[in-house]
């Protein structure tokens, strides 16, 4: 199953197939030099496979973990890189999750001025989300993202054997994602995954994910407008995360009790046994004041007003500008 995303410079392919990472010499051009960037929690029988077809490869490794999306982080993989002589020519090749992709691509994005880079998504968040889209970034000290570029990778590969290693909590984290999906854009799909069982056909409802992604980053590249209707539930979501110095939640699960402090009484049923079924977090006790407080202390919210992204009805997100004073 591929998909082509257009975008305003280039296009690039997303494949997704079993055994992908089996099979790499149709993706990759033996000639190249490659630099895999992965965390240490990534299995080592990706690294081996990625490895066995990039015939000049050079392997840099870094703590696994959110803190890793760090100035400190970056200037270590970039001190690395010059150290081995790396060239313009060479290709970065981003293998994890959204941790990962997110660092690695912000370093080919700044590297040089800007070397190529190739994303192979492992985690369910990172294959139907982070990898795709073009957005790259690593945190300040206080801000999330605060730091990044919009850069997208050459060409995507997600090989979806590798969500049979990955820990059973960071796949339903994933899901919080494919259930955004649902509500923002398609009842169907929504009704879909809240009935069947995804892990039993996981390529098709990658595929089906991507799609939606898709249609939202060709329509607003830049995330000036629609593109924004992505981040349902992360206004509380970010809220709760913040909270929790990044420590309890993991963004998907941050992201569940985002989107269930804004729907609406009728939906809100539907919402919460789709979030069981996947065991994600529905309850928190920290006080609506107080996490309110942290929404109108963000530092991205500058202006006085805030892009609310909104479902009154599943499959239909919109962005509501209101006043955070009004929140
Ligand atoms: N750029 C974007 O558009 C975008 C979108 C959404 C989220 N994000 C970012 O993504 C990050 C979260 O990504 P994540 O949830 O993938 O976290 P992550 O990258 O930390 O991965 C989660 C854990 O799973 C491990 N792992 C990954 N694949 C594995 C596998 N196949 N087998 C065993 N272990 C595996 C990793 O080593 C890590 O320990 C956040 O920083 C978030 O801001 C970015």
């Amino acid at each position: 199953m591929n998909i082509n995303v257009k975008g305003s410079k280039d296009n690039y392919d997303i494949f997704i197939k079993n055994n992908l990472l089996d099979n790499l010499e149709d993706y990759l051009d033996a000639n190249k030099n490659y630099i895999i960037i992965a965390d240490d929690q990534i299995p080592n029988i990706y690294i081996e496979k990625v490895k066995k077809f990039c015939i000049n490869n050079f392997i840099i490794r870094f703590p696994a973990g959110e803190k890793s999306k760090s100035i400190k982080q970056y200037s270590i993989i970039i001190d690395k890189l010059i150290d081995n002589l790396v060239k313009r020519d060479s290709v970065i090749i981003a293998l994890g999750g959204g941790v990962t992709g997110d660092l690695a691509g912000f370093v080919a994005s700044t590297f040089y001025r800007g070397i190529e880079y190739i994303q192979i998504p492992t985690s369910l968040l990172a294959q139907i989300d982070s990898s795709v889209g073009g957005k790259v970034a690593i945190n300040s000290n206080s801000v999330k993202n605060a730091i990044g570029s919009f850069y997208p990778p050459k060409k995507v590969l997600i090989d979806p054997t590798t969500l049979t290693t990955l820990p059973k909590r960071h796949f339903n984290n994933g899901m919080a994602e494919m259930i955004k999906y649902g509500m923002i854009y398609s009842k169907d799909f929504f009704e879909e995954i809240k009935a069947n069982n995804v892990l039993e056909n996981i390529e098709y409802y990658i595929y089906k994910s991507l799609r939606i992604k898709k249609h939202f980053v060709e329509s607003d590249e830049f995330d000036r407008s629609i593109r924004q209707i992505l981040n349902f539930g992360h206004t509380f979501g970010h809220a709760y995360e913040a909270y929790y110095n990044y420590d309890k939640y993991l963004h998907g699960e941050a992201i569940s009790l985002g989107m269930l402090e804004i729907v609406n009484e009728e939906i809100k049923p539907s919402l919460l046994e789709i979030l069981i079924k996947y065991n994600l977090p529905t309850k928190d006790s920290t006080s609506k004041k107080v996490l309110i407080k942290l929404i109108k202390n963000d530092k991205k919210n500058t202006s006085n007003y805030l892009n609310l992204i909104c479902v009154d009805a599943i499959g239909k997100g919109y962005i509501k500008k209101i006043k955070i004073s009004e929140l």
